[in-house]
């Protein structure tokens, strides 16, 4: 853990604390922390009782018969019980006034704007479920969404909830061959896609991406396009279909499939330490109760509100707290299609004014964008309609976050620093905005229900500000329930580094007041503005080029985008190092896994550390290029002389 030290030594400084401003806290849903407490000791005393209780809130064909069954480490939750997301998202707000209230109100980049009532939602919703079965879809098939940040992708993710269709969304930075993986990976029957999306003034061409992906996934049978940006694209007789044709086509009814409560939802892929991306997978009902419940909570979302968190639909983020959370609060959503600095670095704060925005939610890399762009920007506007703010993705840096409060919040919005995972399918370190004391750099506390502790590696508890790993001790409701066909990497990913426990990688240290300081992952993935890379899949894509014989991946901290991507790259026998190489290799990487995972800095070397028994020793290669030297312990490293020379290299 010695990359975190730093980390756990800046913040151990930090004292300053805000209580939760009083006209806050009076009409928040969690008034105080008496409150707040009282529900948590709800939950420990009788953790199943309280789930059930709180399960109350949905709507259910069929009531449960048992809440937990739990076979570590599987967990079924709400057994017996039939639930449909799509109903409890849509047609439950259809029997009040709320049929007529804003679901989506949605900017393209260009600037154009759309608002769906939950009525209209809901209708086209029913068609595109009755497009998709037209398309052969049946209950469990699995569809992939690789698409803009349009409503037809909010649709799409609706209308296969509704038929019980399992859906698997591609971000759409993504290349045509992580797209084919992830295809593959989950064996799709149908792809949704669009002719493109706009991005920075320019288009991003999505449908070529599917075209060329589409050349080696064999269970793809249909392929449905939206027509965005209206650009050239081509239509494969008897597989492409126009998304407006046949949703003209379609009928405008569709009754919700009545799906047992462990039905798949979805799944989503994520980076791990080795191999693949892992497709995790998360099912109905345990899934929908945290995501309403914690929206509720976190957000204290009120009738009137319009809320708008700025994760793409393609990260975990936008799954939770875009769509199925808010819509099932029957909140009003903004979307936004495109870049936070398009056409000038006020975009987000001109859309604040514009649609009165009263919770904002982003991620520490946006901010620090904002920083950098200056605090002239958002004093443009007119941002005292904000009464809430959030972050999530990374660990946030306290003067962030005071930059967060004051340019941005005025001094008056409390801010939840929010800490979860792909994995726990929605937020469980957090503060209460209407209760819980806020300390610039801490995520505080777990929420009710969340048995969070740290541990040494073996297991042992840890004493108050130390560092140690970050984990879980009980199941919750939006769990992630295996890894999509590879249930033994799911028991050995998150069940077996310490015995009986759930850990995904973090660590963290909790200090006197039980606040928890979330420190980085411990493992090889690096946090690249918010969104986990495995150093493996960069790698592989490095060694997949005909001149690489060799790579090792590292994160370096950056002031951006958190943290950086450094490649240590040997080469083939005869390849000479130039910069050309290095701007192909790049290039390379963009193309295997997308732009987002391009190294920002490829250093040739002749040799890399290893240890006797041949690993990468990448801690080593972390500090090099965090700090050109080497203070950790080498008494594993074989060969001395590859740290004397990368060292070297350093100094040039
Ligand atoms: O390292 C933690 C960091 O992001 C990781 C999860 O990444 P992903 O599955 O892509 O989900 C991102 C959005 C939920 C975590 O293991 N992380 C997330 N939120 C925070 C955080 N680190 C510190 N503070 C946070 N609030």
């Amino acid at each position: 853990m010695s990359t975190s030290t730093t980390n756990i030594e800046s913040v151990l400084h930090e004292e300053r604390i805000f209580a939760a401003p009083p006209e806050f806290s009076e009409k928040a849903h969690i008034r105080s922390m008496r409150e707040l407490e009282e529900l948590r000791e709800e939950a420990e005393r009788d953790p199943e009782g309280f789930w059930a209780r709180m399960a109350e809130e949905l709507h259910w064909f069929k009531r449960w018969d048992t809440v937990l069954k739990w076979e570590p480490p599987h967990a079924e939750w709400f057994g017996g019980g039939e639930i449909n997301i799509s109903y409890n998202c849509l047609d439950r707000h259809l029997t009040s006034w709320r049929r007529n209230k804003a679901a989506i109100i949605w900017e393209g980049e260009p600037g154009e704007q759309r608002t769906l009532t939950y009525q209209q939602l809901h209708r086209d919703v029913c068609r595109f479920a009755n497009v998709l079965k037209r398309a052969g879809v049946q209950k469990g098939d699995r569809v992939a969404l690789y698409m803009p940040l349009i409503p037809e992708l909010a649709i799409a993710m609706l209308a296969c909830a509704r038929i019980g269709a399992t859906h698997s969304v591609v971000f759409g930075g993504f290349s045509a061959d992580a797209l084919k993986d992830r295809i593959n990976d989950a064996g799709c029957k149908v792809v949704v896609t669009a002719d493109g999306a706009f991005r920075r003034g320019t288009e991003v061409r999505l449908k070529p991406a599917v075209d060329e992906a589409l050349k080696h996934t064999p269970t793809i049978e249909a392929c449905i396009v939206v027509r965005r940006t209206g650009s050239n694209v081509r239509m494969q007789l008897g597989r492409d279909h126009w998304w407006h044709e046949w949703m003209e086509a379609a009928a405008s009814d569709c009754a919700p499939e009545e799906l047992p409560s462990e039905h798949p939802l979805f799944i989503l892929h994520t980076s791990g330490t080795t191999g693949k991306p892992k497709g995790i997978l998360h099912t109905t009902a345990g899934y929908l109760l945290y995501a309403h419940l914690t929206t509720k909570w976190v957000f204290d979302l009120k009738e009137e509100d319009i809320y708008w968190c700025t994760a793409d639909i393609g990260w975990v983020t936008g799954h939770t707290y875009v769509v199925y959370g808010p819509l099932s609060n029957g909140a009003t959503v903004l979307m936004y299609e495109g870049a936070p600095n398009y056409p000038e670095p006020d975009r987000f704060w001109q859309m604040i004014e514009r649609h009165r925005v009263n919770i904002f939610y982003t991620a520490p890399t946006a901010i620090r964008a904002f920083i950098k762009w200056g605090e002239q920007w958002p004093r443009k506007h007119d941002l005292s309609s904000l009464r809430l703010l959030g972050t999530v993705g990374e660990p946030i840096n306290p003067e962030a976050w005071m930059w967060y409060r004051d340019a941005i919040g005025g001094g008056r919005c409390p801010i939840v620093d929010t800490w979860w995972q792909t994995e726990t399918g929605g937020i469980m370190i957090s503060p209460l905005p209407g209760a819980t004391p806020t300390k610039p750099g801490s995520a505080t506390k777990p929420l009710p229900g969340i048995a969070a502790d740290i541990m040494t590696k073996t297991g042992e508890p840890v004493a108050d500000n130390l560092g140690g790993y970050l984990v879980i001790k009980r199941p919750w409701p939006a769990m992630l329930r295996t890894i999509w066909g590879d249930d033994e990497r799911y028991r050995e990913a998150y069940w077996s580094e310490i015995e009986g426990v759930y850990f995904a990688g973090d660590g963290a240290r909790r200090d006197a007041d039980g606040y928890y300081w979330i420190m980085g992952r411990v493992d090889d993935v690096i946090n690249v503005s918010g969104h986990r890379l495995g150093t493996m899949e960069i790698e592989s894509a490095l060694v997949s080029h005909e001149a690489v014989a060799e790579a090792a991946v590292v994160g370096r901290p950056d002031e951006l985008k958190g943290q950086a991507i450094v490649a240590f790259v040997t080469l083939e026998g005869t390849r000479q190092a130039s910069d050309e190489l290095k701007g192909a290799l790049r290039q390379h990487v963009a193309k295997e896994i997308g732009a987002l995972a391009k190294p920002d800095d490829i250093r040739f070397t002749d040799a890399l550390p290893k240890t006797r028994s041949g690993k990468i020793m990448r801690r080593l290669l972390r500090e090099i290029a965090a700090s050109g030297a080497v203070a950790g312990d080498t008494t594993t490293l074989e060969d001395f002389s590859v740290l004397e020379r990368l060292r070297a290299q350093e100094e040039e």
